[in-house]
């Protein structure tokens, strides 16, 4: 009894074409043209449609502590929300407690996550290199978690200083492990901040003002460098800047192992909204900040000229209310973050695609196939091949709709994309093998994902 999903065009980061696929459990077991059917299966006509392999979105924090709050979407209700825009498999980050080991930090995860209905793997944050850190660094990796994260920024919280960014370079590449950087300068942040309170500047608009470009384009450029001395390409989580995008171009054309992430909120959205009337702007106050709107068509060029490898998410919302707002009358107070993990796959598809800014391939290779490569996810997730993990999205391209906070699937009381037009949405989506959204209705199952454990070879540009 299998199910065959008939005369849908099949797009990967290579090619499109039409064609048939069986799926035999929870795997694809056959791609081919007029496959037939026997009495027994089930068959999806995705006549007109598109078939994608479902979106991995490598940047979620779901039930983040954070801030002094929590961040709004749990694992239940963040990763329902992404399968019903099109994404099958999330990386979230455990971002350990100071002192504790980072295996209490990795079990407390793994219990939070049990709730979730997509496919997730972990990264492990590093918010201080400690002897015991150094030690637990290498199991971290034998258990699947094979990427870290390093933050330069949030001083005083998570940020580490360069001789403890060299130290997890050299130990986690040493292991087959990759490292992530949060690449903006933390001091040039925290002076402004002090000085910007001081001077009693507290409205949202002064988060973007501590935030400036440079401060990001220095440190994306020092945290290549020193990967660069260690031997180790390096990962930039959430570029947001044509100045940072600066510094990863001129480090590629000398030779350097660079990677780069940008998520859709750096390509759609733009820093006049900090300077809206009133609280409006804590929406949109997130690290780094939205930009002003000449950065937007230069990370779009970086996408298409292969500078820029994966979008994703960084998803972390807090309600406007009664979250945002502990940042009233001080902007450093505001929690960070926005919700993105349900809008993604859909707002690359509109505004990527069908406004011609990337091609339909290299679409599926930004959502999909390069961050599944990237971060040892290939070729289980990522693509539709013979042997992989039947996560297909059924896209209809003449389907459209509106965001909008009301009739959004994250557990928040806003959306940053509030109005935003969108040209084509996932019918069907399946993981592994069972649908889990039925003509945009979702339909899975209670816990239904399952933790991926990654292998440490994914290092590919
Ligand atoms: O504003 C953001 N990005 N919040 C989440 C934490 C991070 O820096 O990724
Ligand atoms: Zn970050
Ligand atoms: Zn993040």
């Amino acid at each position: 009894m299998a199910l065959i999903i008939k005369n849908g065009t099949i797009v990967t980061a290579k090619d499109t074409y039409q064609g048939d696929l069986l799926i035999n459990g929870e795997r694809i077991e056959l791609i081919g043209l007029n496959i037939p059917t026997a009495e027994n299966d089930t068959v999806i006509d995705a006549t007109g449609k598109y078939v994608f392999p479902g979106g991995v979105d490598v940047h979620t924090h779901f039930e983040l502590p954070f801030m002094g709050t929590v961040s709004a979407d749990d694992f239940e209700t963040g990763s329902r929300a992404a399968i019903c825009g099109g994404t099958t498999t999330f990386i979230d980050f455990v971002i350990p407690e100071k002192g504790k080991p980072l295996q209490q930090g990795l079990q407390s995860w793994k219990q939070k996550a049990a709730k979730a209905v997509a496919d997730y793997g972990f990264h492990m944050a590093i918010v201080e290199y400690t002897a015991a850190v150094a030690e637990e660094i290498p199991a971290i990796i034998e258990q699947g978690i094979t990427s870290f994260k390093c933050f330069m920024a949030y001083k005083n919280v998570f940020q580490v200083d360069d001789g403890q960014l060299l130290a997890v370079l050299k130990n986690a590449g040493q292991h087959g492990g990759l490292v992530s950087v949060h690449a903006e300068n933390g001091d040039i942040i925290a002076m402004l901040t002090q000085q910007f309170l001081k001077e009693n500047k507290v409205t949202p608009k002064y988060h973007w003002r501590a935030h400036p470009a440079i401060a990001e384009a220095e440190a994306v450029e020092r945290a290549i460098t020193l990967a660069d001395f260690i031997g180790q390409p390096i990962y930039i989580v959430h570029l947001s800047s044509a100045d940072g995008l600066e510094k990863v171009k001129a480090a590629v054309a000398r030779g350097a192992h660079v990677i780069a992430e940008t998520c859709p909120q750096y390509l759609l959205l733009h820093s006049d909204l900090y300077c809206q009337p009133g609280f409006e702007g804590a929406k949109y106050v997130m690290s780094p900040p939205i930009r002003p709107k000449d950065h937007l068509e230069k990370l779009w060029a970086g996408i298409n000229k292969g500078y820029i490898q994966v979008v994703a998410t960084d998803h972390c919302p807090f309600n406007f209310s009664g979250q945002k707002d502990m940042g009233e009358g001080d902007f450093s107070r505001i929690p960070n973050g926005i919700p993105a993990v349900g809008d993604r796959f859909n707002l690359l598809y509109t505004y990527g695609v069908v406004q011609k800014r990337i091609s339909l391939n290299r679409f599926v290779d930004v959502v999909a196939t390069a961050p599944a490569k990237i971060f040892g996810l290939y070729p289980k997730k990522g693509s539709i091949v013979v042997g992989g993990d039947a996560d297909l999205v059924i896209f209809d391209p003449k389907a459209t709709a509106k965001i909008t906070a009301e009739h959004q699937n994250h557990n928040v009381d806003y959306s940053a994309f509030e109005g935003f037009a969108l040209k084509g949405l996932p019918h069907t989506v399946l993981l592994r093998g069972k649908v889990a959204v039925r003509e945009g209705i979702y339909v899975g199952e209670p816990g239904g994902g399952k933790f991926i454990p990654r292998t440490a070879s994914g290092k590919e540009m």
